[in-house]
């Protein structure tokens, strides 16, 4: 509690139990909420009341919440950073029915995909190589489109109107609608943030690191791709920050050149968990890289750390995802209360950067590479600290 502000006397004093006339003594905290006519007679009896009188407070900012409309749906959840929800979502967005959807769409289950053995690893003929290449290359089109809009001062649910609307365009469906009964068209997570996050009304600011994950159905295929982008001027001049995204955008690269038919593919792990760790970064170990195709998250499972004992062997022919998450913290999270955001449980910031693959007879394609226009890349890493 602040002291106490003199200023126009009024008729009586707020204190409950006070039959004096109003000092000239006014709450700072009100007139901090626009409140300007609560008058205490002395400084003795705002002490007294403090308990009462605060509820005026909270009242008021209530009011002022449903005014804008805007609000956080777990007031009382302990957020571990300083991201928060920000509702009412937006309505959902509609998918012309002439675009072909998936079978979570209407019923928000992924039955294809529970249905499939667990270890039976597709091998794509021609024909889905090619339809692979072409939902790839619209997905790469989608995430860019998105990502130019990134800039401080638009919300995430904007992002989310641009990718939807990309994705309609372009005569897809975007994967993650009604998957699982995910409300929205991508996923946007910023800062402490690991991943799923929900697009919805928070404004991103000068200095946020933000993930966008885009997955779209194309032709009876999946796209799956995301990057992780500097927010204003200020994150890229935050060392710790380029330092998580320039290093997770590395360890996805030194992965990818592994890809090669004969590899195993818990050989993933190590060289990301070598150089996360190079780094002063640690490798969040929930979330993995999944085969995908004409399902969204076939096998095979695909860990990101070292020591995992991982099965399956890369051959011609097949498809999926690499998309390590590093933290530069510790690599504990917290699931929020919408059950999809998950946020690292000591606040730090987290980055992630996912590529889809395809296993050729020689090496490796990368079906969702970067264009020479594409939004974001590297920026230069920040000289490491030195001691004195
Ligand atoms: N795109 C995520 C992945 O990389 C999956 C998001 S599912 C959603 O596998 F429902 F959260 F959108
Ligand atoms: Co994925």
């Amino acid at each position: 509690m602040d002291g106490i502000i003199p200023e126009q006397p009024r008729s009586k004093c707020l204190g409950a139990d006070c039959e004096n006339d109003a000092g000239s003594l006014q709450c700072p905290t009100c007139l901090k909420l626009d409140m300007h006519d609560s008058y205490f007679c002395s400084q003795e009896c705002f002490k007294r009341n403090w308990n009462e009188h605060k509820t005026l407070h909270k009242k008021a900012q209530d009011k002022a919440q449903n005014a804008t409309g805007f609000h956080n749906p777990f007031p009382k959840f302990p957020f571990t950073g300083s991201v928060r929800p920000v509702y009412p979502l937006s309505a959902r967005r509609a998918v012309p029915k002439s675009i072909a959807h998936p079978d979570w769409a209407v019923t928000g289950i992924p039955r294809g995909e529970e249905r499939l053995h667990r270890t039976r690893i597709e091998i794509l003929d021609a024909k889905g190589q090619e339809a692979m290449r072409k939902v790839c290359r619209l997905a790469r089109e989608v995430l860019d489109i998105a990502a130019a809009e990134i800039r401080p001062g638009v919300t995430t649910d904007y992002i989310d109107e641009v990718c939807h609307r990309a994705c309609i365009e372009r005569d897809s469906y975007p994967s993650p609608l009604n998957y699982n009964h995910f409300p929205k068209s991508l996923c946007t997570s910023p800062n402490e943030i690991v991943c799923h996050g929900i697009p919805d009304q928070r404004v991103l600011l000068d200095g946020d690191i933000l993930n966008l994950d885009v997955s779209i159905y194309h032709g009876g295929y999946h796209a799956d791709l995301n990057e992780t982008y500097y927010v204003g001027d200020r994150a890229l001049a935050d060392p710790d920050s380029v330092r998580v995204i320039e290093t997770t955008r590395e360890c996805l690269d030194e992965a990818i050149k592994l890809v090669k038919p004969g590899t195993p593919i818990r050989d993933f792990g190590a060289v990301i968990e070598k150089h996360a760790r190079s780094r002063g970064c640690r490798v969040v170990p929930t979330w993995g890289g999944h085969g995908i195709n004409t399902e969204f998250h076939p096998p095979p499972w695909i860990p990101h750390y070292a020591k995992n004992k991982a099965v399956g062997v890369c051959r011609p022919g097949m498809a999926f995802t690499i998309e390590p998450i590093l933290t530069l913290g510790k690599t504990r999270e917290v699931e929020w209360p919408d059950k999809w955001t998950n946020a690292t449980a000591d606040g730090k910031r987290t980055a992630q950067f996912e590529h889809t693959l395809l296993v050729t007879e020689t090496g490796v394609e990368v079906l969702t590479a970067r264009k020479e226009d594409s939004p974001g890349g590297p920026v230069p890493m920040p000289p490491a600290p030195t001691n004195g």
